[in-house]
């Protein structure tokens, strides 16, 4: 027993490892240990102007973990508060919102630090279009590297990456000129040119054809079995999709209404009576039972409610809840340097030795 939760690292220093994760909680490095993520009684307000009502709960007290090297997908109807819930969880969020709860990262809080381990990938491109491809990476190239990565390590970066994400055909093309499936995976790119051990990927698939999404995920899918923690909110992805995430968050109304292993969403719904009809997409299916319908609208909220009220005192949440607890409680017990060490070790080459993207 005692062998499982001891570890050394290669300086030597013994480590206390965790025995749900095999992690350590004394030597913090998310970098070479990769991401759990969790987060307690996370609440998300915004400001309104209106007099009487001076702000709206757009997310509603939800917790939740996602371990290092999982694929997940945050799914919901419009509004259900996917956007709000990822940005609250990778400190990000716009002015005039405000986030009541607690967020770790492998333990620790981590305030403004979570910018430098993990990148974020907006449901919306942002680009300067009348500069290319290459110009754009290189920039972003300077603008996020180590000061200490000379010129050659990052022109060799972004070559690498342009040569994975299919990006080098349209390298000389302006952004303005290039396709919509070209713009996700240059906003990708932008995102793993330091290799974050965390990624938030809001809304990556939007816009792409079948193919061309399949192909984005499965490439997260890879990294994500590489080591690398990636959340992503995903509208309607295909069944074949869907099965390549490992995890999947479903928000409703600003609550959970299941947290847990894919695959066992279906037996959640079935205990409710909500049974998948044979040959229907699951996502599909858990989208339509949890979208208010303007024709039915008390009806579906009532529905809403009972599944959300029922996954709360059900054992996938007392599962979730079991990791939350751990890591908070680790936070409260351990003494964890808060110290943020870059690996130069990159996870980027091993994953894209067997890329897909061609
Ligand atoms: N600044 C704001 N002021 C008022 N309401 C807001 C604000 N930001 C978000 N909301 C509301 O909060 C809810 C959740 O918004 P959010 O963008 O998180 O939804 P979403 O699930 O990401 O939707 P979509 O799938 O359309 O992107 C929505 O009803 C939205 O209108
Ligand atoms: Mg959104």
């Amino acid at each position: 027993m005692e062998d499982q939760r001891s570890s050394s690292h290669s300086d030597g220093s013994a480590t206390e490892s965790s025995p749900l994760f095999g992690r350590s909680y004394t030597y913090w490095s998310p970098v070479e240990e990769g991401v759990t993520l969790s987060w307690r009684d996370l609440s998300v307000y915004v400001l309104l102007k209106q007099k009487g009502q001076p702000y709206k709960r757009i997310i509603n007290n939800v917790s939740g973990a996602v371990r290092a090297g999982s694929l997940v997908a945050l799914m919901g109807s419009s509004g259900a508060g996917k956007t709000s819930l990822m940005t609250a969880l990778a400190y990000r969020t716009a002015d005039h919102t405000v986030v009541e709860g607690d967020v770790l990262v492998n333990g620790q809080p981590m305030g403004d630090y979570m910018r430098d381990i993990s990148g974020f990938m907006h449901q919306v491109d942002l680009f300067i279009d009348h500069l290319t491809v290459s110009e754009h990476l290189h920039i972003m190239a300077r603008l996020r590297l180590d000061r200490r990565t000379t010129s050659q390590e990052r022109k060799q970066r972004v070559l690498e990456i342009m040569r994975n994400l299919s990006l080098l055909k349209c390298r000389r093309s302006k952004i303005s000129t290039i396709s919509g499936g070209e713009k996700k995976r240059l906003s990708f790119a932008s995102e793993l040119l330091t290799d974050p051990p965390l990624l938030f990927c809001d809304e990556p698939t939007t816009g792409l054809d079948s193919y061309s999404a399949q192909k984005l995920i499965a490439m997260m899918n890879l990294m994500a079995s590489s080591g690398k923690t990636i959340v992503c909110t995903i509208h309607q992805p295909s069944s074949q999709i869907f099965k390549m995430f490992s995890q999947v968050i479903l928000l409703a109304s600003g609550r959970l209404a299941y947290m847990g292993a894919t695959s066992n969403a279906a037996e959640f719904f079935e205990s409710l009576g909500y049974r998948i009809p044979a040959n229907y997409n699951p996502a599909d299916f858990y989208i339509r039972t949890l979208a208010v319908l303007p024709v039915s609208e008390d009806s579906c909220k009532q529905a809403i409610k009972t599944i959300c009220d029922h996954f709360a005192v059900s054992d996938f949440a007392k599962e979730i809840d079991v990791i939350v607890q751990y890591e908070f409680h680790m936070a409260r017990t351990m003494q964890i340097p808060t110290l943020f060490t870059k690996s130069r070790s990159s996870t980027f080459d091993t994953v894209f030795t067997s890329s897909i993207v061609t």
